[in-house]
């Protein structure tokens, strides 16, 4: 059976004020999901729900078809989860923190160094194993968080806001350790539409506690920017406006700025073979282009256009 998670009916309520309305929401399968929204828009709420850290007022959280109030224990066996990202002790070294938390989780006696030296190889910290964490650095202690949650091998992982706090190498390291989870069902939320466009596959936005919208990326970005798509192409040298211009009467192309002295961004009507095509006839051009990427652009705009909508 494939992981999921889903919400039906879900619902808290702080005295008369609703943090989370009535959310219908399934995710299924091996993936990962952003999760979008502004601040108090109700994100760790639902996950905090979905860890069994607060109960619902109203409706059902269920991982793999089990609800949580009814069987927590089972419901919690498969999935794993950071929320509000806990200090470890910094008298412990990193294998000893997580000798505990690996007791704490019920991992058997006899697997828990295996799964320690597994969980550590994955988030590239064995060197660091016998060292305290308290000398570590943000990054490092966050490492560490991700490898507790992969002490149980859960199917289903949940984190909220991963990356924050973390310097540009921090968050690099973050993401691409979620990107190589693999074969499991991620839940992240994230303020950072780069870091969603580049490690997740769909996304649920939510705002004032309520779902905007949940589909793949490209229909997001597609359905709710003007439709298209958006890459960035990269010059070796400061580009002139030829280039731009030549870019501009290209086939499908809507419009082309400069996002800084070497880059242009591209807006083009269509999907995947719209850009197929777009990036043949750019590669043509011979003036010292060096990339061509999709930017997050598209996504930002339909965050920007959903969240206004809702105001
Ligand atoms: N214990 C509580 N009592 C009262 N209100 C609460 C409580 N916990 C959360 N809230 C309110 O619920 C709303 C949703 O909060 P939540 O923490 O889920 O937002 P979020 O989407 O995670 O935001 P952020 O991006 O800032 O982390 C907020 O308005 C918050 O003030
Ligand atoms: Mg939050």
């Amino acid at each position: 059976m494939p992981p999921s998670m889903e919400a039906a009916g879900l619902t808290k309520r702080y005295g008369s004020f609703t943090a989370l309305s009535d959310l219908n929401l399934k995710l299924e399968g091996t993936k990962c999901v952003g999760f979008l929204g502004p601040n108090g828009a109700g994100k760790t709420t639902t996950m905090k729900m979905f860890t069994g850290l607060i109960s619902p007022t109203g409706g059902k959280a269920m991982i793999n078809g089990v609800e949580i109030r009814e069987d927590k224990k089972k419901a919690l066996g498969s999935c794993a989860s950071l929320i509000e990202t806990p200090e470890i002790y910094p008298a412990l070294t990193a294998r000893e923190a997580l000798m505990m938390l690996a007791e704490l989780r019920g991992v058997p006696k006899g697997e828990r160094l295996k799964r320690i030296d597994e969980a550590l190889g994955r988030v590239k910290m064995q060197e660091w194993e016998d060292k305290k964490v308290g000398s570590f650095s943000k990054g490092m202690k966050q490492r560490v968080n991700v490898a507790s949650t992969l002490l149980t091998d859960p199917q289903v992982i949940i984190l909220d806001e991963p990356s924050t706090g973390l310097d540009p190498r921090g968050m690099s390291e973050v993401r691409d350790i979620v990107k190589s989870l693999g074969n499991r069902l991620v839940f992240m939320s994230s303020h950072l539409l780069s870091e969603v466009t580049d490690v997740c596959h769909e996304v649920a936005m939510i705002d004032h506690g309520k779902l905007l919208v949940y589909d793949t990326i490209s229909n997001v970005t597609a359905k709710f920017s003007d439709g298209g798509g958006m890459v960035e192409v990269g010059f070796s040298r400061e580009v002139d406006d030829e280039p731009a211009g030549r870019i501009r009467k290209m086939e499908g192309v809507l419009e082309v700025r400069k996002s800084n002295g070497r880059h242009l961004i591209v807006k083009f009507a269509g999907g995947l073979e719209a850009q197929e095509n777009l990036f043949e006839q750019v590669a043509g051009l011979g003036k010292g282009i060096v990339s061509f990427k999709e930017t997050s652009s598209g996504l930002e705009e339909a965050y920007l256009k959903l969240i206004k909508e809702t105001v």
